[in-house]
């Protein structure tokens, strides 16, 4: 077990929660200390909301139909989120745009799993995109999260080869677990107090990173 305090952290997500499960598990078997303080949802339905419940973490929904703009819902949002006492935010497969004033004081504190070679294929469909440019290597990113859509400093990427024979959905399917290891592994380095953000640089030990750490077997090198 390490030494480190448990970090509070709140995870938001729309879907299926298969990130934040790889937390969950990387926590429950000691090599993650995080103290899990919320798991927020835009849909009521998600099965992340389903995989916390069973693990008794604190939950909510909020319906962004009953707020007059996306900018309401954000600070309704991030206003819970701030009074869970969390002090790292993973999106973790929300797949909304965020507004600026509303993710403002999470600047640093914020990071999103994407899958893609970041800055390749922000958005949707990344897999697709991939394959119809006829990449050979494809891959996941977690970055800091900026107002801009996947667009704020990356932090670290895992690459995979893209197969002949790849459809999106074998190349999603053989991302996935990459991406189950790479998110564990960036929150365990916040978890520490081993990465920064300054001036949209991220450092590793106050060093900065002149490029994304790589994902190599199971840890985080500098590239
Ligand atoms: C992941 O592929 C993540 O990179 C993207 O959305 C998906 C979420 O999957 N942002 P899950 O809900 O964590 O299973």
């Amino acid at each position: 077990m390490t030494e480190h305090k448990p970090l509070p952290i709140a995870v938001l997500a729309s879907g299926r929660g298969s990130n934040l499960e790889a937390l969950m598990h990387a926590c429950n078997t000691g090599q993650l200390p995080l103290e899990f303080r919320l798991v927020a949802s835009d849909h009521a339905e998600a099965a992340a909301l389903r995989r916390a419940e069973s693990a008794a973490i604190p939950t909510v929904a909020l319906d962004p139909s009953g707020y007059r703009t996306r900018r309401d819902f954000d600070l309704d949002l991030f206003a819970r989120v701030a009074a869970s006492g969390a002090e790292l935010v993973v999106l973790a497969g929300f797949m909304r745009i965020l507004d600026a004033e509303a993710i403002a004081p999470w600047t640093g504190r914020m990071i999103n799993v994407h899958p893609s070679l970041l800055p390749r294929y922000r958005g949707l469909h990344t897999h697709r995109r991939a394959l119809e440019a006829g990449d050979h290597e494809h891959g996941a990113s977690v970055h800091f999260v900026s107002a801009e859509l996947d667009g704020g400093p990356v932090i670290a990427q895992a690459h995979i080869d893209v197969r002949a024979d790849d459809t999106e959905t074998t190349l999603a399917a053989r991302l996935l677990p990459f991406e189950h290891r790479l998110l564990p592994a960036v929150v365990k380095l916040i978890a520490e107090e081993r990465l920064g953000l300054h001036d949209a640089v991220v450092t590793l030990d106050t060093i900065p990173l002149e490029q994304p750490l790589r994902l190599v077997d199971q840890a985080l090198q500098r590239a």
